[in-house]
């Protein structure tokens, strides 16, 4: 038989399995009902037992509060931070910090972490492409977005392995958009890759030759999808529904959630028709409720988000080096590019560049499949990837000092030296990001650093960023010409930042 390996793109809004066989071409692998993408929403009912996909969010209708959706947004992020507070408002469940100050989702008197739910939904993938395929084992390249840091990975990485599936890599989505597109790119074709999904934006600038992708430059947002598109639509709806009925909408958490499931059909319809009329039967005691919505007033909710995203386009192109003039293509991908404002304002900005050749929400599992079978073999496709955002450490004073510079292409280390003062261990904290200060960034984990009774003056450390972008520590005794023992832990959760200068 021949070997089948399969690329997984786990979405903040849908999933989507592809598979490639003794490689050949990939395909997405369908559902029983012919479905070829997977909700990613989990839904726990009052006994504990739990229901993935199209499944759960019928059965979470009535029950917003059981139904967890774009928990994506959610995997490897403290819990005091800016996009965990901005995401909070927008959901109908409950989140906490653990007692890492890592996020938790509450379900009645359970907890549930990110990486549980996304867990929960990877399984759900495994059985579907165990279902159509007969393949006994799942191994197959994953995705993350460009910009995830390596807690995020690893994050997505964990989850993934507790579905019992054996992940042969995590590759960045633009760059599995890249590999399904690339049979197509001419020599030395320069792309910069648009993928604007249900939950984040991911740019990146790339030149591809043959089988080598080289990425250039990468940036995006955390929160900025069609999740915030249907957010900003739904806001208008309300007031409609507040002048119809006298009622807010935001008070009864049933028909909100109804509301916003109608919103997401809406702002689809508004891509190929101006104007959408619906009534929601009884959405608010027992009264109905009749929404009309034009794509000129839909574009003027979103036009400021547009406008965020086409401005990060232009940052992650100047990072690239890449002048507009030169760039050859822009690709499309994610299904929130199919809105006719984010093209139109596009073009605008880069010319007629914009390219359709991939499935804009198939790509990014089609390239994962795509790669994961020439992985071992003569066919191997290089990709050099870069980091997506600098790594560094605190000097005294909480200064960031950035030992690996973002956009450096991976694998890549930066060292620096560290005094003991007699000391038995030192404690540090690596930090990602591109502020000044290391609490404006993300302490992505801690580093003990342990001499083992056997006291050192210096030593140096080395913090390196693999082929997949995962961060890993070590230090050396030059003068004893020896490699110190280190306990790298991920889980430092931001806050702990003050006490570690
Ligand atoms: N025709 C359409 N018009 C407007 N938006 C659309 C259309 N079709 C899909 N979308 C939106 O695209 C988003 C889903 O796209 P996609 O599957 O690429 O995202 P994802 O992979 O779940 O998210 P991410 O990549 O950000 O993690 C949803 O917000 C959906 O509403
Ligand atoms: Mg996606």
């Amino acid at each position: 038989m021949s070997e089948l390996v399969f690329g997984i793109d786990f979405g903040t809004t849908y999933s989507t399995v592809a598979v490639c066989e003794g490689g050949g071409a990939a395909r997405v692998v369908e559902g029983a009902g012919g479905d070829r993408v997977t909700p990613s929403v989990v839904y726990y009912a009052q006994d504990g037992s739990r229901v993935v996909g199209e499944h759960a969010i019928s059965r979470g209708v009535l029950e917003p509060d059981r139904t967890i959706t774009g928990i994506k947004r959610l995997i490897g992020r403290a819990f005091d931070t800016r996009v965990v507070q901005d995401f909070a408002k927008t959901i109908p469940y409950a989140i906490e910090p653990d007692d890492q100050r890592y996020c938790v989702v509450r379900v009645g008197d359970r907890r549930h972490p990110p990486g549980e739910i996304a867990t929960a939904i990877f399984s759900e993938l495994r059985d579907r492409a165990k279902a159509a395929t007969g393949a006994s084992v799942i191994t197959a390249v994953i995705t993350a977005p460009a910009h995830f840091g390596a807690a995020e990975r690893r994050g997505i990485h964990a989850a993934a392995t507790r579905a019992e599936i054996d992940v042969l890599r995590v590759l960045t989505e633009p760059t599995a958009a890249s590999v399904a597109y690339g049979a197509r790119a001419k020599a030395g074709e320069r792309v910069l890759i648009f993928d604007l999904g249900g939950g984040t934006l991911d740019v990146t600038v790339l030149r591809i030759d043959e089988d080598v992708h080289e990425i250039l430059a990468v940036g995006g947002h955390p929160l900025l999808g069609g999740l915030d598109f249907d957010n900003a639509l739904c806001e208008e709806l309300e007031s409609q529904i507040l002048v119809q009925t006298g009622l807010n909408v935001r008070d009864q958490p049933v028909a909100h959630r109804r509301l916003l499931l109608t919103t997401e059909q809406i702002k689809r319809e508004l891509s190929d028709v101006a104007h959408v009329d619906r009534t929601l039967p009884q959405l608010l005691e027992g009264k109905d409720v009749r929404l009309t919505y034009t794509r000129a007033a839909l574009e003027m909710r979103i036009s400021r988000l547009v406008d965020r995203a086409i401005e990060i386009a232009q940052n992650v192109l100047r990072d690239s080096g890449i002048h507009k003039q030169e760039l050859d293509r822009l690709l499309l991908v994610g299904g929130s590019t199919r809105v006719p404002l984010v093209r139109r304002r596009l073009e605008e900005e880069f010319g007629k560049i914009l390219s359709h050749a991939v499935h804009p929400q198939e790509a990014v599992a089609l390239g994962a499949a795509q790669f994961a079978a020439t992985l071992g073999t003569s066919r191997a496709m290089r990709l050099l990837d870069v980091l997506p955002a600098s790594v560094g450490i605190a000097d005294s004073q909480g200064r960031m000092i950035s030992l690996i510079k973002r956009n450096s292409t991976l694998p890549c280390e930066g060292s620096f030296e560290i005094e003991f003062g007699g000391q038995e261990s030192r404690q540090l904290v690596v930090f990602q990001g591109e502020q000044e200060f290391v609490d404006d960034n993300e302490a992505i984990g801690m580093v003990n650093l342990l001499v083992d009774n056997d006291p050192v003056e210096r030593a140096l450390v080395t913090v390196r960023a693999d082929g997949e972008g995962m961060v890993t520590v070590s230090a050396f005794d030059a003068a004893k010409g020896r490699v110190l023992r280190t306990q790298f832990s991920l889980r430092v959760a931001q806050r702990l930042s003050a006490w570690a200068r």
